[in-house]
């Protein structure tokens, strides 16, 4: 800042929900701060949150909001230009549901999305049941920021498969996850390009790390939701298309002694 400039105000405030039970806190209403509206799709099928990006030709982005009561805040236009600012936040999450407040964003999959991922085609009686919910808080993609989720993933199976995520390698191949296990039983199952794979439990408090260059699917083993929580870098981007077209290596069954992990005969190795 320069000498005499007046300090930034990162965040203006305004109430936070009832639930809270809290008397301060950074302002609820983040999207001040962050992007809006829902995820762009490509004809590849690869989407990701569309973000606020930086005007070359601007000093800095601006960050506003719609909905926060508060004052709005106040930028200094002599100060050095930041990139992809943003103010502190707090969300609330009910760890059994998954559920965040507020959610920027909310994505769901029903079998239809999933036409092809599983050896079997669904039961016609399933109709298109709904097999998972991501609620997404959205910040820009940028390498410096860290994209936030929560995956709530139904019970259930199509022949003799498990509900599970469509599973995506990152389209920034080096970048990782954390995932974070909240309820319910499951199973992460990863894979590289070149047809390693491993398979890690998710259940409440388990912690998993999934590495740069590995592509991850979470799957529903139980008869409960899972629920799971996600960290990533912010430019990881989503790369579904691969997972569409080849597949991976091995697959969670339900067998009469439990889940088991099974050679995918689909699988087309690179
Ligand atoms: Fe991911």
């Amino acid at each position: 800042m320069r000498p005499g400039a007046s300090p930034r105000r990162v965040g203006a405030r305004c109430s936070p929900p009832a639930t809270w039970g809290r008397t301060s806190t950074s302002c609820a209403s983040r999207r001040a701060s962050r992007n809006q509206g829902p995820p762009s799709t490509t004809g590849s099928g690869r989407s990701r949150p569309r973000s606020p990006r930086t005007d070359p030709q601007s000093s800095a982005v601006q960050w506003r909001s719609p909905s926060c009561s508060g004052p709005e805040r106040s930028t200094n236009a002599e100060e050095t230009p930041m990139r992809d600012a943003v103010a502190p936040f707090n969300v609330l999450m009910e760890l059994d549901k998954g559920v965040l407040e507020p959610t920027d964003h909310t994505k769901r999959r029903h079998l239809s999305d999933m036409h092809g991922m599983y050896l079997e085609e669904p039961d016609e009686a399933a109709g298109d049941a709904l097999v998972y919910t991501v609620h997404e808080i959205v910040v820009p993609e940028s390498p410096d920021h860290i994209q936030c989720s929560t995956t709530i993933l139904q019970p259930g199976r199509v022949g003799r498969e498990f509900f599970m995520t469509k599973g995506h390698f990152h389209e920034v191949r080096g970048r990782s996850e954390v995932y974070l296990g909240l309820r319910g039983e499951g199973r992460l199952v990863m894979a590289t390009e070149g047809g390693d794979h491993a398979v890690e439990h998710i259940v409440p408090g388990s912690v998993s790390y999934v590495p740069g260059g590995w592509a991850h699917r979470s799957v529903n083993i139980g008869s409960e939701l899972l629920v799971f929580f996600a960290a990533y870098v912010g430019d990881a981007g989503h790369d579904y298309a691969t997972i569409e077209d080849e597949g991976l290596p091995v697959l969670l069954t339900d067998a009469p002694d439990g889940p088991r992990v099974e050679r995918n005969p689909r699988y087309t190795q690179r």
